[in-house]
Formats: structure tokens, sequence, C-alpha cells
């Protein structure tokens, strides 16, 4: 695996390997990476030749200066994890680089970005999709792949390549579970044995509204109460949004369709969790069996040390 700081250099071994007919996948992380990165770097091998990771812990997308103090980095077991995986090239940017001195410019998608988590944190998508499109201008790929678990994320990255047609296919791969439905997130690393123990309630939530679903209920605010009700049996969390969303439009709809999703944010103590589900799949997999276990052990399993 080759590790590339210089974005001249990615650009370069970019070039070359296209012109040799070959195509580039692409995962975007913010490195302390696990399992859901992994199944992401899966599915960029899938999708083309050779397999690039970003790992940048891109400083406009946080609200507070502290979230971004305290997310969490170990850029040796990332090292190690990509290696592992068989991954081509590891890309690391420092910020200078990707944010040049007097760097001025900025990507926003408009209306996609007001409601579920831009309603509350106010220029984080305008920092993601400023340093998306920095990162896919130095990646150069043919595919990039982002996972569903920030389905407003990746619905808003959608747009802005479609608006502003950059030559990339955009992958979604399906959100990873812990063993209790949890989604894996590299923040979950920030919960205590306490909180971690109860966190898969959001999961739990989500599908208690997908079974109301099964049964026929379609009216917001009922789905919405269905999972309030299972997530205040755990009374540590305070929910920040709980919407039934039209996935396109990303805006709260008052009945759900088939394609409804049901999106989530809370707080566990400092750790804000998000979670998303579109509620007829749900509803199947709850009926078939197929869904992750809302009701299974958490586990503490973790690719870093000390966690
Ligand atoms: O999803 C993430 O990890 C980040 O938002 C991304 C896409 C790498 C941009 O910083």
């Amino acid at each position: 695996m080759k590790v590339v700081r210089s974005v001249a250099k990615m650009q370069e071994l970019s070039r070359q390997t296209r012109s040799a007919g070959l195509t580039v996948g692409f995962v975007p992380t913010m490195g302390y990476l696990h399992d859901g990165h992994v199944s992401l770097v899966h599915l960029a091998r899938e999708s083309a030749n050779v397999v690039v990771v970003s790992i940048f812990v891109n400083p406009t997308q946080f609200n507070a200066a502290e979230d971004f103090s305290n997310y969490p980095r170990d850029e040796k077991t990332d090292e190690a994890l990509l290696e592992e995986e068989g991954v081509d090239i590891l890309f690391m940017p420092d910020a200078a680089d990707v944010y040049p001195p007097g760097a001025a410019t900025r990507v926003a998608v408009s209306g996609l970005t007001d409601a579920l988590c831009g309603a509350f944190r106010p220029g984080h998508f305008e920092g993601v999709t400023t340093v998306v499109a920095a990162l896919l201008n130095m990646v150069q790929p043919d595919v990039a792949v982002f996972g569903r678990k920030d389905f407003q994320q990746i619905q808003v990255v959608r747009r802005m390549v479609r608006d502003l047609h950059f030559p990339v296919t955009i992958v979604e791969g399906t959100t990873s579970r812990e063993r209790d439905g949890l989604a894996r997130s590299s923040r979950n690393a920030r919960l205590s044995p306490a909180q971690r123990a109860v966190a898969g309630a959001i999961y739990a939530a989500l599908s208690a509204a997908a079974a109301a679903y099964g049964r026929g209920e379609r009216t917001a605010s009922a789905l919405k109460e269905a999972a309030r009700r299972r997530l205040e049996q755990t009374a540590d969390f305070r929910i920040e949004y709980l919407e039934v969303v039209d996935p396109d439009a990303i805006a709260a709809v008052d009945a759900a369709d088939e394609r409804a999703v049901m999106a989530v944010a809370a707080w566990l103590g400092p750790v804000r969790l998000i979670d998303n589900v579109t509620l007829a799949e749900q509803a199947l997999a709850l009926s078939e069996g197929t869904s992750t276990a809302a009701s299974g052990a958490a586990t503490s399993e973790s690719i870093h040390p000390g966690v």
C-alpha cells in the first residue's frame, strides 16, 4: 500500500492508473476505522481496480472546536488495517494542502441541507460538500463509496455531484451494525460501557416504528410516537430529531409511503448518535427475520486497542 500525503502525487497516481485503462474506487473517511469502513472498502474493491482510502479529519464540518479536537484518531492502527485489507493507496493530505492559505471557496447544496442534521449543525454540510468536492478533485475517482448511516450526507453528495457534473459514480454501502443493532460509528468509541450497553435502543426504536408500518400504520406522527416510546424506555437519551422524510427532498412528510425514511439523532451523554431506516424495507426485514436482532447483546469488540 502506498501512503501518499501530497495532493500533486495523488493526482499523478490517479492519472497513471486511468491511462493504464484501470478504474479508481475511492472511500473518503475521517479515520478511526471500523468494520463499517471495511465494508465500504470491499464495495470499492468490487466496483473498481485500484482502491484509494483517504483519512482527513475535516475541521470545517465540525460545529464545535471541542468536537473536532475530541474526534478519535489512530493513524497507525488505521494504516495497518487498510494494508491488511489490500487497499492500494492511503491518502492522508495535510490540512494546509486541502485548504491552502486564503482558501475562500465553499460548496453548498441548498434545500436538502435544511432539515435533520442540517437544521441542528449549521455549516456542517457546507464543510462536507466543500471537502468532498476537493477530495474528488484530488483523487479523481471513477467511483466513490459512502455509507448509508449518514443518509442525509449521501443524498447531499449525490446532488452536488449531479449539479456540478463531477465525473464520478456514487455508490451507497448499507449501514454496518453491531450485534445489538447500533450503527457502527467512530464516535461510538466515546460511549462509556454503561452508555454502550443501552445504545442499541436507537435501532430498536427505528425497528418499533418499522413494525408499526408493517402493521399498516402510515401516519408519520404515530410512527414517530412508536419510536419515541421505545427510545424513552431508556431515560438517558436526549432526542435531537426524529423524523419521517421523503428521501429525495429530505423533507418531513405527514404520511409514510414505501420510500419513506425514518431518521433520528439522539445524544447519549456527550455523544451524538444518528441512524435511519427505510420503513418499508425494515418492516419487510423484520417480518422475514432478516434484520439485525434489535434485542441482541451489545458488543465491545473494537479494532482500536483500549476502546
Ligand atoms: O463521512 C465522513 O466520514 C465525512 O463526512 C467525509 C465524507 C469523509 C467528509 O469529511
